[in-house]
């Protein structure tokens, strides 16, 4: 099997492009792809800040490396989520990646802001661990992002993620949800920096291609609060018709952005003409209070 580019044996088929690559050119594919989604879908440009929000995982490792590659100022965050051995693991490898690539990445614990982590909060308030952990996240990317003057926040989002969201969004047409699932997510407000996922057109398989070719050392176990989410087991029904139809998950997503986004447009708009500052935070939210100042207030009530 020869790369189509060069002389050399491939390592990698892709079957949704039809292409076989050698090591060098796959890496190459890959970071021209994504600047091409960057420049394409003008998530943003050589002068602006960009925070990425770091997981230690594979995408979020990758995004950084690739962002820093390409020459855009990008920096990282991870958020220590007080998730036991997990998130101790997860931490010496972004701890690790910055040191070995020298890229600065900021720590922030969740701990500092609750007195405890994800999953004692979710004890106490008795809500799946991932629903928490959600909101508290957005909000810390997003403050630190802004408090810091950052003008991009990124996220390591890929393919096969987008594809599970959008997929179960349109199993239960979430028309709210729709309408705010994209590559960019524009500003809205002064105090929302504006989002973007720049390997959304990456799939899960060509991350860890990636990350293992670059030798970027990434946590590969899942949270261990993922075990039996729904998400997983919609991956895996799309791996199998992306098995039998390849090129299903990017044509079903694109195709989304480009055709069927257009309709749930009032949902965002709606939400965005109720978006008004929290009374505790001062951060816009739809609610009197954001949801975070909620879990931090009932947080604190049950700790006494
Ligand atoms: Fe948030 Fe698992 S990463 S609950
Ligand atoms: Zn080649
Ligand atoms: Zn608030």
């Amino acid at each position: 099997m020869k790369c189509r580019f060069c002389n050399k044996s491939a390592i990698i088929k892709l079957r949704a492009y039809n292409l076989k690559l050698c090591e060098e050119h796959f890496l190459s594919f890959i970071e021209k792809r994504v600047e091409k989604t960057i420049k394409k879908y003008r998530l943003f440009s050589p002068e602006d800040r960009i925070l990425v929000g770091i997981s230690g995982g594979k995408d979020s490792l990758n995004t950084v490396y690739i962002l820093n590659t390409l020459g855009y100022k990008t920096e990282g965050l991870y958020i220590d989520l007080g998730i036991g051995e997990y998130s101790l693991r997860s931490k010496e490898k972004a701890v690790k990646f910055a040191r070995q690539f020298n890229i600065p990445i900021h720590i922030y614990e969740v701990k500092k802001d609750f007195g405890v982590g994800i999953t004692e909060i979710s004890l106490l308030l008795r809500r799946k661990p991932c629903s928490v952990c959600g909101v508290i996240k957005r909000y810390i990317l997003n403050k630190f992002a802004f408090e810091n003057n950052f003008t991009v926040l990124a996220t390591g989002h890929n393919l096969d993620d987008e594809v599970a969201t959008l997929f179960s969004n349109v199993l239960s047409w979430q028309e709210g949800y729709l309408a705010r699932q994209d590559i960019l997510l524009p500003q809205k407000h002064e105090k929302l920096v504006k989002k973007v996922k720049p390997l959304a057109l990456i799939t899960e398989k060509e991350s860890a291609a990636y990350a293992i070719l670059r030798q970027i050392d990434y946590i590969r176990e899942e949270c261990p609060n993922a075990k039996g989410a729904t998400s997983i087991f919609y991956k895996n029904i799309l791996n199998q018709i992306e098995e039998k139809q390849p090129s299903t998950k990017l044509r079903f997503y694109l195709d989304f952005i480009r055709k069927g986004k257009k309709y749930f447009e009032r949902a965002l708009k709606e939400r965005e003409d109720k978006l008004h500052p929290c009374k505790v935070c001062g951060y816009p939210t739809t609610r009197e209070i954001c949801q975070y100042c909620t879990i931090k207030n009932e947080v604190q009530k049950r700790r006494g």
